[in-house]
């Protein structure tokens, strides 16, 4: 308690500091001391009248008790590209991480190493190809890029280009050229860190038929737990140590940047996960062990570190199962049907292709999500059952029909030998439970 109250406050010192040092630089900037206090006013004055919502949440919000006014964060230099002149100050609309590390350095440092950060860089991924060419640009536009985010442009006469513009993707790559929008977590403008600590404010893009995890905590005890003790969360604590501040339940949060006794706040979303769950076949990342150490010690403020230890070899025996039973021979049948040229080196083009797609990306990832975060549904019905589904009775079907004789050697190994039939015990333990319990 005591270390994190000294740390809040240290933190609290860096900021002044910061805060005189950018105001000082916004004053240079400005030419004369006075004028950025007065411009803030101004700003805040004139659009009480023109966008009244905007300054109540401002004037609401943390940086509007700390005199953090509008001209501080959307002052702009002249030779920036989104730059215009607006009452007399030179502004831009986008605010961007750059601006940010003005006052918020650690946390801009932090995510500018995250794959957050790097979120708008898909150029190349297969579902690229499919968001820009097999449906069409402006579906990328409000779909991909709303979640990834996407390049914003200006315009000739110095406007934000609307092709690209309104766009608060992750990873949004800026006019100043930084990556990353601030307010893809802390809505503007009350940019707060309650309302980050919410599991929905991770659900804009976290949610959905291949990436579900707002659907798999919501369903997890964890979920339930957080909805039934919402008051006791203390999520408007400055301090928010995991054990500490709060028990009733972790939120995606706890679990993945905030502190605990051991560990400080990270704006580096990768530091605690050991696989990626996102490609065809899972891997472990480098320093997967060290990654690991740093989440399990969040689940130890909970429970004790054999609990967790037995969870997380149930979850690597999920992952491996769904690595070589399906995704390493669907991958090989997809690689030999392409070097034989029955399937074109286009995607999406062949029928396989998109019941290939659906089996790692969708079913296949929902598996190992709902496996990570402890939801069962997720695990057994939209996922297992989805890909053995997929596997067996369209993809298979599939690569049989395109090369007869494909699937042989695969469902030969010991996982598909299930399909050789049942023993006779087995066939009577079936018949039998069905009699007793049904009596049909
Ligand atoms: C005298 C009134 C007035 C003052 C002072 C003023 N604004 Fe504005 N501002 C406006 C009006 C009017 C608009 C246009 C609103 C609209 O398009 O609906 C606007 C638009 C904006 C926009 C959005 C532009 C866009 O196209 O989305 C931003 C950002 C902005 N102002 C910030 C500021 C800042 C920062 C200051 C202080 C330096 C400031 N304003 C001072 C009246 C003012
Ligand atoms: C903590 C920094 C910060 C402060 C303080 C701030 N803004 Fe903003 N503002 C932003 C960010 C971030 C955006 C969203 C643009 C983006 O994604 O970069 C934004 C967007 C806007 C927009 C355009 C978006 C819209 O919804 O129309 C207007 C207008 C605006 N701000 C006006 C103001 C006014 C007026 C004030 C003062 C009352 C103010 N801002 C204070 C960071 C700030
Ligand atoms: C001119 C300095 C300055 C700028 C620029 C600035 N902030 Fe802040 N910010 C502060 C100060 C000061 C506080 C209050 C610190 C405290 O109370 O611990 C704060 C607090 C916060 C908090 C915590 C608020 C809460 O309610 O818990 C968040 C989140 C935040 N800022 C995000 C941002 C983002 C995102 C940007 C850029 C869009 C930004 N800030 C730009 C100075 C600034
Ligand atoms: C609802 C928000 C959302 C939409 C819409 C969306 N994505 Fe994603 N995408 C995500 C999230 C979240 C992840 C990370 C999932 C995870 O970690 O499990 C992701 C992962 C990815 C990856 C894998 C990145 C990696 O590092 O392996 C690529 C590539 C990708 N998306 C591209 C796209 C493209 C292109 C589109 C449009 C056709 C799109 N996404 C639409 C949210 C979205
Ligand atoms: C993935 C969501 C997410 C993004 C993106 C994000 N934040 Fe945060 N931020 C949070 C959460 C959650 C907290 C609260 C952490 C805690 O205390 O438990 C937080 C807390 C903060 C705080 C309060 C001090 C602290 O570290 O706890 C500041 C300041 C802040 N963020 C600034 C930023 C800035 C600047 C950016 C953009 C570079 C940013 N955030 C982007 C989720 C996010
Ligand atoms: C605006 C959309 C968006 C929001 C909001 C968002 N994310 Fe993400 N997140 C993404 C995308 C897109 C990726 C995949 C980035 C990539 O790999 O290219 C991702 C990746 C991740 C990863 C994998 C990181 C890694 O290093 O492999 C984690 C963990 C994560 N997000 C957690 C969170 C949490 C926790 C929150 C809420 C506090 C959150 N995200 C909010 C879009 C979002
Ligand atoms: C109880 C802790 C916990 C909570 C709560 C939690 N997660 Fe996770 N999350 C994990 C673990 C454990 C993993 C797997 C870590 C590993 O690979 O070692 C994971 C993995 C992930 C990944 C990586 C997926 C990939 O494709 O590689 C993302 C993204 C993610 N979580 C987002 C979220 C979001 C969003 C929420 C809230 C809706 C959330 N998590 C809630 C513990 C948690
Ligand atoms: C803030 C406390 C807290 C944290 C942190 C936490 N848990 Fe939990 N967890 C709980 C509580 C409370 C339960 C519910 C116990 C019950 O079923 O009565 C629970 C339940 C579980 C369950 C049982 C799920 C079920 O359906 O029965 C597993 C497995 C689990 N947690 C794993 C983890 C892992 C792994 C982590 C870290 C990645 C973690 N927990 C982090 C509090 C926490």
């Amino acid at each position: 308690m005591n270390n994190a109250r000294l740390r809040v406050s240290s933190v609290t010192a860096l900021s002044v500091v910061l805060l005189l040092t950018s105001i000082s630089l916004f004053a240079a900037l400005a030419g004369c001391g006075e004028e950025t206090a007065a411009g803030n006013d101004a700003c805040a004055d004139c659009h009480a009248d023109v966008t009244p919502g905007i300054v109540e949440q401002w004037r609401d919000s943390r940086h509007g008790d700390q005199d953090v006014g509008c001209l501080d964060c959307h002052q702009a230099a002249a030779e920036d590209a989104d730059a215009f002149e607006h009452n007399g100050e030179t502004i831009a609309i986008i605010v961007s991480p750059a601006d940010c590390a003005n006052c918020h350095i650690d946390e801009v440092e932090q995510f500018s190493g995250s794959h957050h950060a790097q979120a708008a860089q898909f150029t190349g991924s297969l579902d690229n190809f499919l968001g820009v060419a097999v449906e069409g640009y402006p579906a990328a536009v409000q779909g991909c890029q709303q979640c990834h985010g996407g390049t914003v442009t200006v315009t000739e006469n110095g406007q934000l280009d609307p092709e690209t513009w309104p766009n608060t993707g992750m990873g949004r790559v800026n006019p100043d050229g930084s990556m990353g929008s601030c307010s893809a977590c802390h809505a503007r403008h009350e940019f707060s860190r309650a309302q980050a600590r919410e599991p929905e404010s991770c659900g804009k893009c976290h949610v959905g038929p291949d990436h579900p995890q707002l659907e798999v905590f919501m369903e997890s005890k964890h979920g339930i737990l957080y909805e039934a003790n919402r008051e006791e969360m203390n999520l408007e604590s400055d301090s928010w140590v995991v054990g500490e501040d709060y028990s009733a339940a972790p939120t995606c949060a706890t679990c993945h940047m905030s502190a605990t006794p051991g560990q400080e706040t990270t704006h580096d979303i990768g530091t605690r996960i050991s696989w990626t769950l996102r490609p065809v076949v899972s891997k472990k990342f480098d320093n997967w062990e060290e990654k690991r150490a740093s989440m399990v010690d969040v689940c130890t403020q909970c429970h004790s570190s054999s609990y967790v230890g037995d969870f997380y070899s149930q979850f690597d025996n999920s992952v491996e199962l769904y690595n070589n039973k399906f995704a390493i021979p669907a991958k090989a049948i997809m690689e030999e049907l392409q070097a034989d040229g029955l399937v074109s080196a286009t995607p999406f083009d062949d029928k396989i292709e998109w019941t290939y797609f659906e089996l790692w990306h969708h079913e296949g990832r929902r598996a190992r999500h709902g496996a990570a975060m402890a939801g069962p549904d997720y695990v057994q019905w939209l996922g297992f059952y989805e890909v053995a589904d997929n596997f067996y009775n369209q993809f298979l079907p599939e690569a049989e029909a395109l090369k007869p004789g494909i699937s042989q050697q695969v469902l030969a190994e010991d996982y598909h030998k299930w399909r050789q039939g049942l023993s006779e015990e087995e066939m009577q333990q079936l018949l039998q439970f069905y009699e007793e319990r049904y009596d049909q």
